[in-house]
């Protein structure tokens, strides 16, 4: 399939980076298109264990070219950081990495913004990656952002950076903050602009060509359908489309041409940060999924909060994303596991409801509705054949399937790209 996306179906970190890594074998252009480091996809392959932020999880695969488009939002220090650490295992990106010059700068005040705002809600905050993501794309959104194309003009950035910090240290004194000087700012930026200048190229007519040749584009997506801006938990949401539409506006890819949506699902849930989570677990089993599952933030390392599986986000996941199959990871977590549970559905005073029938206070008041399974008591961690999985995991995987109405075309069960199962 020429093209495919790669979608996050819950609230992130379902292991987007391994599968990605993964498929990109086949891959001639590897893209980033929406978000920020806010993400962090763990690779684990024969070159290492990398968390990748901002460069396209694929890059390990030689053959494929890999595209940061005009959705993405840019810390140019992290993005230089990332490429000197790939560049030191062995892997030179001249000519291999794409940045577009759309792509909106994350500023210093968007950091301290971010932080501030956090600290003014309180008890009400967030709890964001503290990346600046919110405030930068909301500076796009409000004609106020600056784009790398801004960077590559000196007196653009100078003049486009003073009318900002005009607005900005008024914002940061009255939140408490300090002010900001144009020129420590100017300074570290043309360092980064000299680094990163050999990689800044439009990507586009890259991408259409290879549309037009019939060439393999995977698309990487970052986060999960419930942080999407509209249709996720909001305001417990990130800044940016999640949904494989968001690959039309950030990549300027036409929504037809794409012809695979994989929803990557972990086989149970976890979510980092506050906001409804249905099936959250408070008791030992939640710490016992955290620990087996080392679920802490790839990004902010911070502990994930777990749950069991909760097939009434993913059946809204697969259908708003068109899903066309499912890469279910980390089967193994639930490995110990005597019994499994997987929520059905949800009910408000004894109705049946859906998850798009409310916000997210809604989603604090209703009552999941459980199937219990038997776990299998079995190791399937590097099982890498559908056959030698023990029966009983066979059938959790086939009452997912059951229940969402897609298939589950590849199983992970373990963190490194050899454990993984196709079907
Ligand atoms: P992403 O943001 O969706 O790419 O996911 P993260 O990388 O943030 O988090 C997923 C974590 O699970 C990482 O530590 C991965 O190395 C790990 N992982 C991915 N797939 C599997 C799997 O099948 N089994 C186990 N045990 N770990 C996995
Ligand atoms: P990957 O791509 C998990 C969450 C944050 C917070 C909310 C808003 O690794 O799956 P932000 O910094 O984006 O303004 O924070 O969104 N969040 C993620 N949680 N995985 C991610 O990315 C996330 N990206 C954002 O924890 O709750
Ligand atoms: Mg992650």
């Amino acid at each position: 399939m020429p093209v495919s996306i790669v979608i996050g179906s819950q609230w992130g970190d379902e292991g987007k980076g391994k599968i990605i890594d993964y498929l990109s074998k086949s891959a001639d252009f590897v893209v980033r298109y929406h978000g920020g480091n806010n993400a962090g996809h763990t690779v684990i392959n024969e070159y290492g264990k990398f968390p990748m932020h901002l460069v396209p999880s694929g890059i390990f695969a030689k053959k494929a070219k890999a595209l940061i488009t005009a959705g993405v939002v840019l810390d140019l220090e992290v993005l230089v950081s990332e490429i000197e650490a790939l560049e030191k295992a062995g892997f030179n990106l001249k000519n291999r990495l794409f940045i577009s010059p759309r792509c909106h700068l994350i500023l210093p005040y968007h950091k301290i913004l971010d932080k501030l705002y956090e600290e003014v809600k309180g008890k009400a905050k967030t709890g964001t990656t503290g990346r600046g993501i919110g405030p930068a794309y909301a500076d796009k959104v409000s004609y106020n952002g600056i784009r790398l194309h801004d960077l590559l003009e000196r007196k653009q950035f100078s003049d486009r950076l003073a009318l900002q910090l005009k607005i900005k240290n008024k914002i940061l004194k009255a939140l408490g903050g300090r002010p900001l000087s144009q020129k420590q700012i100017e300074e570290e930026f043309l360092i980064l602009r000299k680094k990163i200048l050999p990689y800044i190229t439009e990507p586009y007519p890259k991408l259409t060509k290879a549309i037009k040749d019939k060439q393999n584009i995977l698309l990487e997506g970052a986060h999960g359908v419930f942080l999407d801006t509209d249709w996720g938990t909001y305001p417990f949401v990130t800044a940016s489309t999640i949904l494989p539409g968001g690959a039309n506006a950030g990549a300027g890819i036409p929504p037809q041409k794409i012809n695979q949506v994989i929803g990557v699902v972990k086989a149970y849930t976890t979510r980092v940060g506050a906001g409804p989570f249905p099936t959250e677990l408070f008791d030992k089993q939640g710490e016992t999924l955290r620990k087996a599952g080392g679920e802490f933030g790839t990004t902010t390392g911070r502990p994930r909060r777990c749950g069991w599986f909760d097939a009434e986000l993913i059946r809204f996941a697969a259908a708003i994303g068109g899903f066309t199959e499912i890469a279910l990871t980390k089967l193994d977590v639930l490995d110990e596991l005597k019994e499994i549970k997987i929520c059905t559905s949800y009910t408000l005073n004894g109705k049946k409801v859906s998850y798009f029938d409310g916000g997210s206070v809604f989603l604090t008041e209703i009552k999941p509705v459980y199937k219990t399974l038997n776990g299998w008591h079995e190791k399937t961690r590097g099982i890498t054949k559908y056959e030698d999985l023990p029966i009983t995991a066979k059938r959790y995987i086939e009452e997912i399937e059951k229940q969402i109405g897609v298939t589950v075309r590849y199983i992970s069960t373990g963190p490194d790209r050899k454990d993984i199962i196709v079907r």
